[in-house]
């Protein structure tokens, strides 16, 4: 399953934001895979909560009483892309989340395309963005990045910037917009 999700990101906005172990969650989670002749191909992994906002983001969407689900990670092998896999495992995932009262289910994801383009089809819609910027050597200046630390000199970071001036994202290269999507579930 990690070399699945390795292989997943590879081609994405998170292709260095992947983990060594399959993840395991505090909370009640549903953990489903798709296989095809013994290999997993796809899953998803949405942790749940018990009391309201826990884990998922307090929205103004009108369910701020209820409980959610956070979907942390979903991916499908690239050889098996558009075979409705990931929408399978969606719909198989609503149906348990309803059996376990959530009222909604929470993604965030950058805008890299194919993931983006995939909630919005499922029918997930955007509630809010900020920006994930990762600042190279080349774009460290004193005023972006500085240590109090002696002879520490910081080389790289990564930032979320929450405001609107484009001014501000625009010195950087890799920048992504990560915005959170919800599904509210009838
Ligand atoms: C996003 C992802 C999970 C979709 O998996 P999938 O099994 O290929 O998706 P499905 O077959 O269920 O797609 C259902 C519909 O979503 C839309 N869709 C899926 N991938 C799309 C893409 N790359 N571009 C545009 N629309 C897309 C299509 O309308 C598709 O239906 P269609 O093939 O009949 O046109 C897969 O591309 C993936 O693993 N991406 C990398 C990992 C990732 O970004 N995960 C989400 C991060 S939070």
């Amino acid at each position: 399953m990690v070399a699945l999700c390795v292989l997943a990101f590879l081609y994405s906005a998170y292709y260095d934001d992947v983990y060594r172990e399959k993840e395991r969650y505090e909370s009640q989670s549903i953990e489903l895979v798709t296989e095809v002749g013994g290999k997993v191909v796809g899953l998803i992994d949405i942790e749940c909560e018990n009391e309201p906002h826990t884990i998922c983001s307090s929205s103004s969407d009108g369910d701020e009483l209820h409980v959610a689900g956070m979907i942390w990670h979903l991916a499908v092998h690239p050889d098996f892309r558009r075979q409705g896999i990931a929408k399978g495992l969606l719909q198989k995932a609503m149906e348990e989340s309803r059996e376990l009262g959530l009222s909604r289910l929470e993604a965030w994801t950058r805008n890299d395309g194919q993931a983006e383009m995939w909630y919005q089809k499922q029918g997930f819609q955007r509630a809010e963005s900020y920006y994930h910027i990762y600042i190279d050597s080349d774009e460290v200046t004193p005023e972006i990045l500085n240590t109090q630390v002696p002879r520490m000199y910081l080389r790289s970071a990564f930032a979320h910037y929450t405001g609107d001036d484009m001014s501000v994202v625009s010195k950087f290269k890799r920048v992504y917009r990560c915005s959170r999507y919800n599904l509210i579930l009838k």
